[in-house]
Order: C-alpha cells, then sequence, then structure tokens
C-alpha cells in the first residue's frame, strides 16, 4: 500500500424528511446569505424547493435563486452564478439537485473569491479556496456531494474538464433517499452505473496488497449489484434507495481509493461523449467500460479474474485465467443491459464519423498532455481503437 493522506470532512445527515433541516446547518457552518442554486425543475415539481426556503426563512436566513443547471453543467450559468453572487454578498452556496447542480454550485464557490477567470481551475490550478457549499442530493451518481471534485462543460468548444481541491468538499450533505424516488427509471440506472465505474476506476490499480481497499470496493460492487435491480422493478423501495445512495457516496468520497494508484480512463474517454452528445455520464460508462476492460485486460488479467470471481460469480479457470477475465467483462455488460444502459454508440446517439475529433479532444484537448489512464497509459491510437470497439 502506498502513503496517502485522507480528509473527508463533510458532515452527512442522512434520512426522511431530513431536508427540512437545511436551515440549521446553513447556520451552523456560517452561512448569512445564501445562493439557492437548482437544475431544470424537478425540485420545483417535487416542492422539495419550497421546503427549502420554508427552512430558510424559519432561521432568518435571506436567500438569493439561481435554477436552469443542465446535466453536464455549462461554463455559462456558472459565470452567471459569480456575477450574482458578488452582486449579492453571498456567503453560502446551497446545491438542490444532482451531481450537474453540486458541480455547478462547487464552480461558482471557487470563482467568486477568485480574481482570475474561473476556468483556470478546470486546467489543472488546484482550487485553495471557495465559499462554503451545502447539498441536499437528490441522484445517488455522482458522488459529488462528498467529493473534492467538479466537472464542467465549457460552451466555448464543447468539453468537459474536472477541478479539484478540498475546499469545494461540501460542508455538509443532506442524503433523504426518499427524495429519490421519483428519478426515471434511465436514471436511477446511470447512477448505478456511475458509483460501479467508480469503484472499478479505483479497482484497476497497479499498487499490489491492496486487501482493505480491494475488499471494501468488492463488497460495494456487490451490493449495486444486488440493490440496482431492485430499484429499478420497484422505484419507490426505500431500503433498495437507502443503500445505494450511502454507496454512491462511500464509492467516491475516496474511502476505497486510498494507498493505490487509479485508473479513470474510462471516465475522461466517456466525458468526451458526453460534451459532444449531451448524453447522460452514466449510460456513456456503461458503453465505454466494457471497451476500455476488454482492451486493458492483458495488462493484468488476475485483477479481472479476481473481481470476476469474487462479484460476479464466475468460476476460475485456473490453467486459462484470462478465459475467467473475460467472463466477468461480459457478466458486467450484461448486467449493465439488463437495468437498462445502452451498449453500443448507436443506442448512445454518438457517431463513428465523430471518432477523430472525440480523440483529438482526448488526448490534446485543453489541459490534456496526449494519454490517458493511470492503470494502461492509453495514446491517441489506443483511445481511437477503444471508440471503435464501442460502435
Ligand atoms: O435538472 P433536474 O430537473 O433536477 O433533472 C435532473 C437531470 O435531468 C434529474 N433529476 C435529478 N434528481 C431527480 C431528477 N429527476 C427526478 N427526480 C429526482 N429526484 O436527473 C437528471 C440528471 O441529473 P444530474 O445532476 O446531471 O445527474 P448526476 O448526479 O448523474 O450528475 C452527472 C454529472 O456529474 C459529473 C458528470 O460528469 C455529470 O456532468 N460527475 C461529477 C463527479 C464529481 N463531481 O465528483 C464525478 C463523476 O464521475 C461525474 O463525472
Ligand atoms: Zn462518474
Amino acid at each position: 500500500m502506498n502513503n496517502f493522506d485522507f480528509y473527508s470532512p463533510t458532515y452527512f445527515v442522512f434520512g426522511k424528511d431530513r431536508e427540512n433541516e437545511v436551515g440549521s446547518y446553513v447556520k451552523r457552518f456560517g452561512g448569512s446569505k445564501v445562493l439557492i442554486h437548482y437544475g431544470g425543475g424537478s425540485v420545483v415539481r417535487s416542492g422539495l424547493l419550497d421546503c427549502v426556503k420554508k427552512s430558510l426563512e424559519e432561521e432568518k436566513i435571506p436567500f438569493v435563486e439561481l435554477g436552469g443547471v443542465k446535466p453536464n453543467p455549462r461554463s455559462g450559468l456558472v459565470y452567471e452564478g459569480i456575477d450574482l453572487c458578488k452582486k449579492e454578498g453571498v456567503d453560502f452556496v446551497l446545491a438542490v439537485g444532482g451531481g450537474s447542480v453540486i458541480d455547478s454550485s462547487k464552480a461558482i464557490a471557487a470563482g467568486v473569491v477568485y480574481d482570475g477567470d474561473f476556468w483556470d481551475y478546470y486546467q489543472g490550478k488546484r482550487i485553495e479556496k471557495a465559499l462554503p457549499i451545502g447539498t441536499i442530493l437528490t441522484i445517488a451518481a455522482a458522488g459529488s456531494e462528498g467529493s473534492p471534485d467538479s466537472v464542467i462543460t465549457n460552451e466555448d468548444g464543447m468539453f468537459k474538464r474536472g477541478a479539484t481541491g478540498d475546499a469545494i468538499r461540501p460542508k455538509f450533505s443532506i442524503l433523504n433517499p426518499a427524495l429519490t424516488q421519483t428519478l426515471p427509471a434511465y436514471q436511477s440506472a446511470a447512477g448505478v452505473t456511475d458509483i460501479m465505474a467508480h469503484l472499478y476506476e479505483r479497482y484497476l490499480t497497479n499498487t499490489t496488497e491492496v486487501e482493505v481497499t480491494d475488499r471494501l470496493i468488492e463488497a460495494l460492487l456487490l451490493t449495486m449489484k444486488h440493490e440496482g435491480p431492485r430499484v429499478i422493478d420497484d422505484p419507490n423501495n426505500y431500503d433498495a434507495r437507502a443503500n445505494i445512495m450511502w454507496a454512491g457516496m462511500m464509492a467516491h468520497n475516496n474511502s476505497c481509493g486510498v494507498g493505490r494508484t487509479q485508473d479513470w480512463a474510462s471516465h475522461d474517454i466517456e466525458h468526451e461523449l458526453s460534451a459532444l452528445y449531451d448524453c447522460t455520464h452514466g449510460a456513456g460508462l456503461a458503453v465505454t467500460m466494457p471497451a476500455v476492460f476488454s482492451y486493458t485486460m492483458n495488462h493484468n488479467v488476475m485483477r479481472f479474474a479476481q473481481v470476476a470471481t469474487r462479484v460476479w460469480g464466475c468460476q476460475m479457470d485456473f490453467e486459462h485465467p484470462e478465459v475467467t477475465a473475460k467472463a466477468g467483462i461480459e457478466a458486467f455488460r450484461h448486467f449493465l443491459i439488463s437495468i437498462g444502459m445502452p451498449k453500443n454508440f448507436e443506442e448512445l446517439g454518438a457517431k463513428e464519423e465523430d471518432i477523430p475529433k472525440l480523440v483529438d479532444v482526448l488526448c490534446n484537448g485543453d489541459g490534456r498532455g496526449g494519454s490517458v489512464g493511470g492503470f494502461v497509459s492509453l495514446n491517441a491510437d489506443d483511445c481511437t481503437k477503444i471508440y471503435q470497439m464501442m460502435v
């Protein structure tokens, strides 16, 4: 195991009706004027936005609102939010929604206290300072409620990049699984896929002797394998929603990723798809992961064989471990299809003729050094072959 620091200071508030306490948590973490940031309307329709406003009013905390965050959140609204916060003297950003809303809130919170262009952070500059952020999560997926990361799409060229820094870890996150019961099945399945991707990105490591994190990841993958189909069958299954919601947080606050190298090739390859086609991140990952895994399998066949036996119930073929490794990748692919995820470019809405453009932005675009992936370093030629496998 490698040396590591682990810092995860977010205060989690979990369970039924806990969103009604939001005003007291904003106060506790120093907010005196709040930006409520939200998406395209689901929180208006569900009545959640009204609950939030009521709770802030009860604590006599003034607020301004900015809705309209799109999935794959855009830079334009971030600039608007920064201007609004400066003009109104906002000192706390409250994200009410999914990963897109949380990531847009993080970008605004960092941009308000920075003299330069907030996009500098999405080109590699580490975020050291930001307004405090709180979240009320409405979809289990991205894990942004407990992560130091934010992913934004730059409208000037439509490419998607990430920024990071402990300053943008939420001060508190309210997780009520019942709030996720209104999700369409496709979004629930995409969330399950993204959570499993965060686990696989960490599982694909070149560090040896990492039994504790291997076992944690396997436990969370098994949980998703069990609970994913249950929420697709019954969207109102609170207990399945609850297990998925907490697994989503644990998958991405890095408690399973410490002390080991990680991959993130699938995420980088997918981010160009969601930037170009505006597809759902989890759906893009469902098409990307089996291709990346098949392409990189021979780098460490035993790692893929291990997850195949421990998570996917495959029989170990000791003479031909590559057969077991392949069977595990196939089992995962079938699982993703069974919960309603797309299996190829066509089902995702992507086009084969765009592959050169995708590869160019992926490997040579803003802030990139020619290759992606921490498990196997993948250059433009490798990425071209991987996109072709997804057709
Ligand atoms: O905009 P509204 O109307 O709220 O609708 C949203 C949106 O259309 C809807 N939705 C959310 N909660 C709902 C609901 N509909 C009904 N009932 C509810 N309770 O779901 C749609 C998707 O929402 P979004 O926030 O985009 O989903 P998700 O949480 O999957 O976030 C995806 C974004 O997070 C980034 C992705 O790249 C993508 O841009 N990621 C962020 C990470 C991070 N910050 O650590 C890591 C991830 O790997 C990921 O890259
Ligand atoms: Zn993800």
